[in-house]
């Protein structure tokens, strides 16, 4: 079976829409066809800033909805990063082989820093990619399932991976990306033009998952669309309709050109209420199922404890054949 790893960072409340369907769905569907690990980035969480309360809840809170959502630790292995030391570990060293111009040219680090300005930018959100590519490397994971977004940070782990290969010996496979272009940038329901995002997007901009449903039936029918009142999928001249189109076309497992079929004559109001109903109906369960992981925390705590241990096996196992092909002699 081929690896898999993905993570998603503890940084708010509940997951948006955008980070379902762009990455979690895939990770879901993946755990049946490839050996997969899926980790809760705390350690990327704490990169801008953050309340040790509020990422305490929230690592619990992100664990309980990817069990929510789907993922099976019995088909999986579900873990938090701060649990397996190593992926600190490895991030050192492959500093060591990044160029500051290599990590500078970040797109994600550029906006990130430019609107923290530089007295609030840490370093730490500087190297963010480096733990990235540790994260990913010590899996020796062939994909890496996750939204547009995440692109350049999957090309310099390829690059960090050859570069080690090649310089010290080998010791990574070089991962690919995995990213499905349907749903890869699900955009802002109030911009269209920018992905739907926890840091940028409008409170009506996003969907989240935990969100009170009737909230969230309001936003999809105050969403932005186009002029004309034509039902078309065109990303470049109804970008609105056709974000919403992408959404209910994955959350009902149907194709666009169905959907187009279906609202064939009929209007934006039309298509905006079957969605919010759509989605009510998709929330609802993952919200009840949420809670009840919650609920139990002993229990929650376990399934990560289970899971920390076997992503251990594995990230020690990279880490010491790291350390050995760098240099470092191993403690008598
Ligand atoms: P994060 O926590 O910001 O987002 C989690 C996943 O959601 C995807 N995503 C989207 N997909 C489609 N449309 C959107 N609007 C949208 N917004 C977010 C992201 O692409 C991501 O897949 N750096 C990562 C976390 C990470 C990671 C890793 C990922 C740390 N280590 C190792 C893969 C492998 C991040 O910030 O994700």
């Amino acid at each position: 079976r081929p690896r898999v790893l993905s993570g998603i960072q503890p940084t708010a409340d509940s997951f948006h829409l955008g980070n379902y369907l762009g990455a979690v769905r895939n990770w879901v569907a993946m755990q049946e066809t490839h050996d997969a690990f899926y980790c809760v980035v705390d350690l990327h969480a704490i990169t801008m800033g953050h309340d040790p309360i509020a990422l305490r809840n929230r690592t619990r809170i992100s664990a309980a909805q990817l069990l929510a959502l789907g993922l099976d630790p019995e088909r999986c292995t579900l873990f938090v990063q701060s649990h397996v030391p190593e992926h600190a570990q490895l991030s050192w060293v492959l500093s060591c082989i990044t160029g500051f111009g290599e990590a500078s040219r970040m797109v994600q680090f550029k906006d990130k820093s430019a609107k923290a300005g530089q007295d609030s930018t840490t370093v730490g959100l500087f190297t963010y990619p480096i733990l990235q590519a540790a994260d990913i490397l010590l899996y020796q994971a062939d994909q890496v399932p996750v939204g547009e977004d995440q692109r350049q940070h999957l090309e310099l782990t390829r690059d960090l991976a050859q570069r080690f290969n090649s310089r010290f010996g080998p010791a990574y496979t070089i991962p690919s990306a995995y990213i499905v272009k349907d749903t890869a940038k699900i955009t802002d329901l109030q911009d269209p033009t920018i992905k739907m995002s926890k840091s940028a997007s409008s409170p009506n901009g996003i969907i989240e998952l935990l969100d009170d449903p009737a909230r969230s039936a309001k936003k999809i029918k105050s969403a932005v669309t186009d002029t004309g009142r034509e039902i078309l999928y065109d990303e470049v001249n109804k970008p609105g309709i056709s974000n919403l189109l992408t959404i209910y076309a994955a959350l009902t497992m149907r194709t666009i050109d169905e959907l187009l079929e279906q609202y064939d004559g009929r209007g934006y109001g039309d298509l905006k209420k079957d969605l919010s109903e759509v989605l009510m109906e998709f929330v609802r369960p993952i919200q009840e199922r949420t809670k009840g992981y919650l609920d139990d925390k002993a229990q929650l705590d376990k399934i990560l404890a289970v899971g920390a241990e076997k992503a251990r096996a594995v990230a020690s196992v990279t880490l010491a054949k790291t350390y050995k092909n760098v240099g470092f002699i191993s403690p008598a």
